[in-house]
């Protein structure tokens, strides 16, 4: 029965939403709270699956498997990730946020056209999460990269927010060194996101030529992403000085794994990150910047950058940290939903404080015990 109760729960949610929210009446994305949401619900009446038969340490319930449509192309089945009709996404998994990325990737199969036709490539600082992938996603075709946190761990320095300088954070800096050579583009996603359009449209992005695509925000205050002593080093200020940067989010990447292997980024990146910590320790004036994994890819990218319609990352509906505080979306319509911020839906919605727009990222969820 809770489940029922659950999804009635959910359903009043979803309406209140609808009726709140003006925006959610007309765009697009009111397609994105269609029937195939309700449906995943409606499907899982409490199956159970757990990571382990010994050891359930995290109970996920198995997603629906779903199938191409018959105008997909046809991969092949041993698929090695060589296939060139795949369609590849890195995400990474852990502990905190194992929950948002199973339901990212629950999100993206939901909606694709090609279910069949994904590659998940995971990353991850333990390997006993594959086991639990396998479980919510019996068919699905991926593969597990140990990323291993030494590799960053001398390159870190301490942050404001110590979240963002868990080592996992910094591992799609070396997505083109894990990745086989043949995968020669690659969508990174964050894992407090999710997916409410066919994936297939951000895949076919063209990058002009460009080797990081993202949807760029050209009025947020760049400055901000740089501390004073940057700005006021002509050297260091001088990285800028040829281009017009604009802020863009790591969450959400098109990446040219081949023209970024061409040209060193990863190693251009670690650079960029010895700069920043031997400045944190040099007494003369601090840091470069405040913030852990992003500003490397700003410094390199920023300004050369091609732009993703920002429905593709309707980004901060995470909030701040100011309790209780709930975004609304930006004005147009939405491919992707992400939670960016220091709130997440998963934390919000068990404890009974919600924001309406966590409602969106509910039918996503796969984790928890039979109802
Ligand atoms: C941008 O941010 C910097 C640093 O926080 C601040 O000094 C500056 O006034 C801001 N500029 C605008 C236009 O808001």
């Amino acid at each position: 029965m809770l489940w029922l109760m659950r999804l009635s729960g959910f359903l009043s949610v979803a309406m209140v939403v609808i009726v709140l929210s003006p925006s959610l009446q007309s765009f697009p994305p009111a397609e994105a709270i269609r029937s195939s949401h309700f449906d995943s619900y409606l499907r899982f009446p409490g199956q159970i699956a757990s990571a382990g038969t010994t050891r359930p340490r995290f109970p996920f319930r198995q997603a629906s498997p779903l199938h191409n449509a018959g105008e997909c192309e046809p991969v092949s089945v041993d698929s090695t990730a060589c296939d060139p009709g795949l369609v590849h996404i890195a995400i990474t998994l852990d502990e905190e946020y194992l929950r948002g990325s199973i339901a990212a990737v629950h999100s993206v199969l939901q909606h694709a056209l090609c279910p069949e036709n994904v590659f998940f490539h995971f990353l991850v600082s333990d390997t006993s999460l594959k086991s639990l992938v396998r479980t919510a996603f019996p068919r699905l075709r991926f593969k597990v990269y140990y990323f291993d946190p030494e590799r960053v761990r001398g390159l870190i320095s301490t942050s404001v927010r110590q979240a963002l300088e868990q080592p996992l954070n910094y591992a799609r800096n070396y997505l083109a060194d894990m990745l086989k050579p043949c995968v020669r583009r690659v969508i990174y996603l964050d894992s407090d996101l999710v997916v409410v359009d066919d994936i297939a449209k951000l895949w076919g992005t063209d990058l002009r030529g460009r080797t990081v695509g993202a949807p760029e925000y050209c009025h947020a205050n760049f400055t901000k992403y740089f501390t004073e002593r940057f700005w006021s080093d002509p050297k260091l200020a001088g990285t800028f000085s040829a281009r017009r940067p604009c802020y863009f989010n790591t969450g959400v990447m098109v990446l040219d794994l081949d023209r970024w292997r061409r040209s060193g980024y990863t190693r251009r990146i670690e650079r960029w990150m010895e700069v920043q910590k031997r400045a944190a320790v040099d007494g003369a004036g601090g840091r470069i910047y405040e913030l852990g994994s992003l500003p490397p890819f700003l410094l390199l990218f920023a300004g050369h950058v091609a732009p993703i319609e920002h429905r593709w990352n309707q980004h901060g509906l995470g909030g701040d940290n100011v309790r209780g505080s709930c975004r609304d979306l930006h004005p147009g319509p939405v491919s992707l939903l992400h939670w960016s911020g220091s709130g997440k839906p998963w934390v919000r919605l068990d404890s009974n404080q919600a924001c309406p727009l966590d409602a969106l990222w509910a039918p996503y969820d796969l984790y928890g015990p039979a109802p």
